[in-house]
């Protein structure tokens, strides 16, 4: 046979589950672990291995899998499967849509995130090694409900699903990871082969591996890791999944260098960047697109998405920051304050108990405790312009849209609806009058 390079596979993956102990509206695959759904962690190892344009068998729920997938920009083929009636009739409805590949065929499961990219690529070399079909095989810390690897004289001769196992058969820890490679034409020959006279009635893509071997194809298997292949069918499985990503994420991150003071309560999501030197205090929260530059610290229960932050910044204890936020070098974000849609230059401050949206702060800026960008009139949303160096009095309502230009200083308290030109001093807020001995007695 031809020597298989895994670029030249395709990847099938079935997730046409019904996934209704999920107990959701929404499709099982759609489910999100690290912020990404659990088929999309599935499309990007197998695009991590080499594979392209994988085949996605789906089911109910089928277009609402098309349009997120769509929506976060990648690239696949659907096969539908309207009535589940087994693996092996998912893989015949790609074949009847025409989209099973000249080249070599990779099966994997749309509900097992953790599945590694070397996994992938260890299953499609044993084709280069001359096989024609590799299960990926694990032992099984409990076997029940997994198909069994029947091996006899170390060949893999059958796969037996639970149902129909004999007490000896049962008793075997090798199982089947469901995932599996075929060589190029090995696929379609067996599915012709598949019948459903079991006792669930379905057809079994397990069926496959005896018939490979009367029909004198060359089946093996290897052997992953279970923690590797977990599949998720409840939310109690959901969040186990969960946290085995998140620990996966925290050490590859400690180990290029980010500091984690309390690791287990650090968040992150698939695509956080953190470079090294960053320290990150307990308790904070990634969701989607944040990154982080040298030297920053991310101090206490702060909560980030969407956002920049830049070398040396600190942010928190208690900061929020939402989509847009892009804090500059050696910044500063404080307690209890939030900023969407914001651009805050080099060294500029905001210290204390203020939301800054859709705004533009200058170097420099020092935006005092419980200022407040007013960005929105009830329609839409106007922009406020803070210039290098400016000064923003505590407790001031800048209105948009207003510039206050660089160096200009507010006065505290001040509400301010014009724009304030460079070097200016702006006082907006009702005078002071001390009465004379008017002070009401107590008591
Ligand atoms: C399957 C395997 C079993 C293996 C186990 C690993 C078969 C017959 N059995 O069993 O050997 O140990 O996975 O988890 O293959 N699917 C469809 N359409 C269908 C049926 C299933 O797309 O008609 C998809 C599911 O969405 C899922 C995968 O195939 O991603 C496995 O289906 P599931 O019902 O979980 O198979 P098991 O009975 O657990
Ligand atoms: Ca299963």
């Amino acid at each position: 046979m031809a020597p298989t390079d895994p670029k030249n596979a395709t990847a099938i993956i079935l997730a046409a589950g019904e996934g209704t102990r999920m107990r959701s509206a929404l499709p099982k695959v759609l489910h999100q672990v690290g912020h990404l759904p659990l088929i999309a962690h599935v499309m990007k190892a197998a695009r991590a291995a080499g594979l392209d344009r994988p085949r996605l068998v789906l089911g109910h729920g089928g277009e609402a899998v098309e349009a997120e997938l769509t929506k976060r920009g990648l690239a696949f083929d659907v096969a539908v499967q309207a009535e589940r009636l087994g693996t092996g009739h998912a893989a015949m409805m790609v074949r009847d849509a025409g989209l099973i590949p000249d080249g070599p065929v990779m099966v994997l499961l749309g509900d097992a995130p953790l599945i590694r990219p070397e996994l992938i690529t260890g299953a499609l070399s044993k084709l280069n090694d001359g096989a024609d079909l590799v299960v990926v095989g694990f032992e099984a810390a409990d076997p029940t409900g997994y198909g069994r690897l029947i091996v006899d004289g170390g060949r893999l001769q059958a796969i037996v699903e639970e149902k129909e196992a004999d007490p000896a058969q049962k008793a075997v820890t090798l199982c089947n990871s469901g995932l599996m490679a075929f060589g190029p034409g090995v696929l379609e020959p067996l599915l012709a082969g598949l019948t459903n006279d079991n006792a669930k009635g379905e057809y079994y893509l397990t069926d496959a591996i005896a018939l490979a071997g009367k029909k004198g194809f060359t089946v093996t298997y290897t052997l992953a890791d279970e923690a590797d292949l977990a599949g998720v069918n409840t939310k109690v499985e959901l969040a186990e999944v969960e946290a085995e990503f998140q620990a996966r994420r925290r050490t590859e991150l400690m180990l290029a260098g980010v500091t984690m003071q309390a690791p287990d309560t650090v968040m992150l999501a698939h695509d956080t960047e953190i470079a090294p030197d960053v320290t990150l205090e307990p308790n904070i929260v990634f969701g989607p697109g944040v990154s982080i530059a040298t030297g920053a610290t991310i101090r206490a229960f702060s909560h980030l998405e969407g956002a920049t932050v830049g070398e040396g910044a600190q942010i928190g204890p208690f900061a929020r920051l939402r989509p847009g936020a892009d804090i500059g070098t050696d910044a500063k974000v404080g307690n209890f304050s939030e900023v969407k849609k914001a651009t805050l230059g080099e060294g500029a401050k905001v210290n204390h108990l203020s939301y800054v949206g859709d705004a533009t702060v200058g170097a420099g800026a020092n935006i005092g405790a419980g200022t407040i960008t007013c960005n929105y009139d009830g329609t839409n949303k106007h922009e406020t312009v803070i210039g290098e160096g400016a000064f923003i009095g505590s407790n001031s309502s800048l209105v948009a849209p207003v510039t206050i230009e660089d160096s200009a200083y507010v006065g505290s308290g001040s509400v301010i609806t014009k724009d304030v030109p460079a070097g200016d001093l702006a006082i907006g807020r009702g005078r002071q009058v001390n009465l004379k001995g008017r002070a009401p007695k107590k008591g």
